[in-house]
């Protein structure tokens, strides 16, 4: 296991370059099983889930080359129909293999995600949507078995009881791709890497419309082309360092980034204090010495990300007066807060709401991740307490940011990765 040693206290100053999108590679790369022509992918961040992404449709039968951030796919017939369990409980986001192997053979074997660190994380809105299709499904074994003699285009609803589902939607969409006539997806995600999907299934020659809205039409069965296609970065990872900019009082230039992407999280470091500078593809970032308590309110896109909660947490924990969030997606993705507490944070959770009382400054402390953002709010944490931090078990960061540490370097942090 690896860790990373941090010396607190440095102002960040710089530019750093955002990655490709993790949540956008990942369901296009399993969507590049649909079609028996060449599949190109650009600007694909180099992260353990993707490279788990990669493993799986190898095994599917996707010849693949990643090299230099570009993926080249080429899968003219698929070898098997199954995603093993030894690869499914690694990446949940290997169950976006289904609608691509139910598009393409009508068939598929997927291992059911089970849950994680954060919550139950149940795909009952996954399946409502295939067996509205025509898919025949039945939980076995802990397997989901899925067959179909045809699928055939349908009005659904994915409305869940937390609201719209990201991955329902992207999976829905993909396998919409294969059935006769026109599927209509209402209560659709909006977030942007729905959008991105969208965008590469109509650049491989299907017909998609209304991404980015609750309402996404998908005429399906039309013939695909050779393809070759960019994804957007990563919004999470620019969220991500303007929060460190924020943080540390420093100024950081976000470059190779989608300000659209970011109106609701730049808005919130605008409201704690930071300054912040949009351009056509960059966002700077200034921490202010005056900063102030904020409430957040976790919210399906164009709301706050949940995936941006905890490092905000870490910003919080250090902005005077009470701050509140309330994260009203996942059940349990508070946990950096009892690590936060170790380094002197003031946090105290009720139930879906974490109520932050800044305190003048954090120590430096042995920390433990638990899931991937809540391991990036440690980090950030580090960054800005007195004295030195260490974050144990940090490959649950590496599976979702590209170099993180390197790029931490790079703004002037003292940081450093270790063999445990
Ligand atoms: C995607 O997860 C992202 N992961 C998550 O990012 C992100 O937090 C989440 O969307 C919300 O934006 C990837 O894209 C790989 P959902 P997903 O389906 O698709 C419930 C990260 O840190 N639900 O939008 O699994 C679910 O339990 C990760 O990069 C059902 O009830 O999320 C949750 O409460 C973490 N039934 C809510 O909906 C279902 O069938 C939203 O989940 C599916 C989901």
């Amino acid at each position: 296991m690896q860790r990373f040693i941090i010396e607190g206290g440095k102002k960040l100053f710089g530019k750093v370059s955002i990655s490709g999108a993790k949540n956008s590679a990942l369901p296009i790369i399993a969507a590049s099983l649909l079609t028996a022509k060449k599949v190109v992918l650009d600007n694909i961040p180099d992260l353990v889930d993707v490279r788990t992404m990669i493993e799986l449709i190898e095994y599917l039968g996707a010849k693949v080359e990643f090299a230099r951030h570009t993926i080249k796919i080429y899968t003219p017939k698929l070898k098997r129909i199954d995603a093993p369990y030894d690869i499914v409980r690694k990446m949940r986001a290997s169950y976006y293999v289904l609608g691509a192997l139910l598009a393409r053979v009508r068939r598929a074997k997927v291992s059911l995600p089970g849950g994680c660190a954060i919550g139950p994380r149940p795909v009952d809105l996954h399946i409502k949507g295939l067996r509205t299709l025509g898919v025949d499904i039945d939980i076995e074994d802990g397997f989901i078995n899925a067959q179909t003699s045809k699928l055939v285009g349908r009005e659904v609803n994915l409305q869940g009881t937390k609201g719209t589902s990201v991955g329902a939607t992207i999976n829905v969409m993909i396998a919409a791709t294969g059935a006769r006539g026109k599927t209509v997806i209402s209560s659709a995600a909006c977030e942007p890497e729905v959008v991105d999907v969208a965008d590469f299934l109509n650049a491989m020659g299907f017909d998609v419309s209304g991404q980015g809205t609750h309402t996404i039409i998908i005429k399906g069965q039309a013939s695909t082309r050779d393809v070759e296609y960019t994804i957007i970065p990563d919004r999470i990872e620019a969220g991500t360092f303007a929060v460190a900019a924020a943080l540390t009082r420093g100024r950081i230039i976000i470059e190779n980034c989608c300000p659209d992407h970011l109106i609701s999280i730049l808005d919130k470091i605008e409201e704690a204090g930071g300054k912040v500078t949009k351009g056509d593809r960059t966002v700077e970032v200034v921490g202010c010495g005056r900063k102030q308590a904020i409430n957040i309110y976790v919210a399906p896109y164009p709301g706050f990300p949940t995936d941006m909660q905890a490092q905000f947490m870490a910003l919080l924990s250090i902005t005077a007066g009470t701050s509140t969030i309330r994260e009203t997606i996942f059940e349990n993705r508070f946990m950096q807060a009892v690590e936060l507490m170790r380094m002197g944070a003031d946090i105290t959770i009720k139930g879906d709401t974490a109520v932050v009382n800044g305190v003048k400054k954090l120590s430096g402390a042995y920390l433990m991740a638990s899931d991937l953002r809540a391991s990036a709010s440690l980090v950030l944490a580090g960054l800005v307490a007195q004295g030195q931090t260490v974050v144990r078990r940090i490959y649950h960061l590496d599976r979702g940011y590209e170099k993180f540490e390197i790029k931490l370097r790079g703004l002037g942090a003292r940081i450093k990765r270790q063999r445990e």
